[in-house]
């Protein structure tokens, strides 16, 4: 695979886009040691300083546009396996994508899509993981709901080991995906998620819908039960857990 790393970029996602763009293949990867405008979910900023994981992943599945949310998922596997078998941590996942220890996020994945009508073009998947950064640096906002692996590990890690061992998970995943064994992504995702079986509330564009999330279909969509017993699927929007 070919692999690009940068000591500084705007976004990896950016310049994943724009090598996508230029015809560069399924598997090439961007890596960047630190990010000056990092973009989250949501047009939300990613603070991606030094010590960090800022990387995105070119892909090129044949699949409908309607599938791509789930590399999304079955990125947000990857990672969280990847983490618990390489750090020993209990990790988990709060739909739709972010990577917790506890209730703070320590990963989130940007996935952007190019369609035409003849389908999808390309996929960029980008995951952050904050691996040796001090979260004491980051806005008072952030930081309350975010920790490190530094600081759940109380040392600092290697980078390339963890991406090496990612990237083999993640490839065998894909690898599960293409070959049409989405079932056991799911089923791992749903072992995975703090998000079922809790309370939450999630919200869109100024609307709160708060239920019981009772499962995820099979295109990752949430599933929501609500006060009265009805049931009402959500697609996205930012979720926040209730005990
Ligand atoms: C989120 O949880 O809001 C998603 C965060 C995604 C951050 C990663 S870091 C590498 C890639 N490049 C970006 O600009 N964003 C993603």
């Amino acid at each position: 695979h070919e692999i690009h790393h940068y000591s500084e970029v705007d976004s990896t996602n950016n310049v994943a886009k724009e090598l996508a763009e230029k015809g560069s293949p399924e598997g090439t990867i961007i890596t960047a040691e630190s990010q000056r405008s990092g973009k989250g979910r949501r047009g939300k900023k990613w603070i991606s300083p030094h010590g960090g994981v800022w990387m995105t992943i070119i892909l090129r599945p044949d699949i409908p546009t309607s599938q791509a949310p789930l590399l999304t998922l079955l990125t947000g596997v990857a990672v969280a396996e990847t983490l618990k078998r390489e750090c020993n941590l209990d990790v988990g996942i709060k739909w739709p994508n972010d990577i917790l220890i506890g209730d703070k996020k320590v990963c989130g994945i940007l996935t952007e899509a190019s369609a035409s009508k003849r389908g999808l073009d390309y996929v960029v998947v980008g995951i952050g993981i904050d691996l040796n950064v001090n979260v004491d640096d980051f806005p008072p906002e952030l930081r309350e709901g975010a920790t490190s692996l530094q600081r759940e590990l109380e040392k600092e890690i290697s980078g390339v080991k963890l991406v090496q061992n990612f990237l083999l998970n993640f490839e065998n995943f894909y690898n599960d995906f293409k070959n049409g064994q989405f079932q056991h992504i799911l089923n791992q995702w749903r072992r995975l998620s703090t998000t079922i079986g809790s309370t939450v509330e999630v919200q869109k564009r100024g609307r709160t819908v708060r239920g019981e999330a009772v499962g995820i279909t099979k295109e990752g969509v949430l599933i929501l039960e609500m006060p009265d017993g009805s049931l009402r699927k959500i697609i996205s929007g930012e979720c926040t857990h209730f005990k």
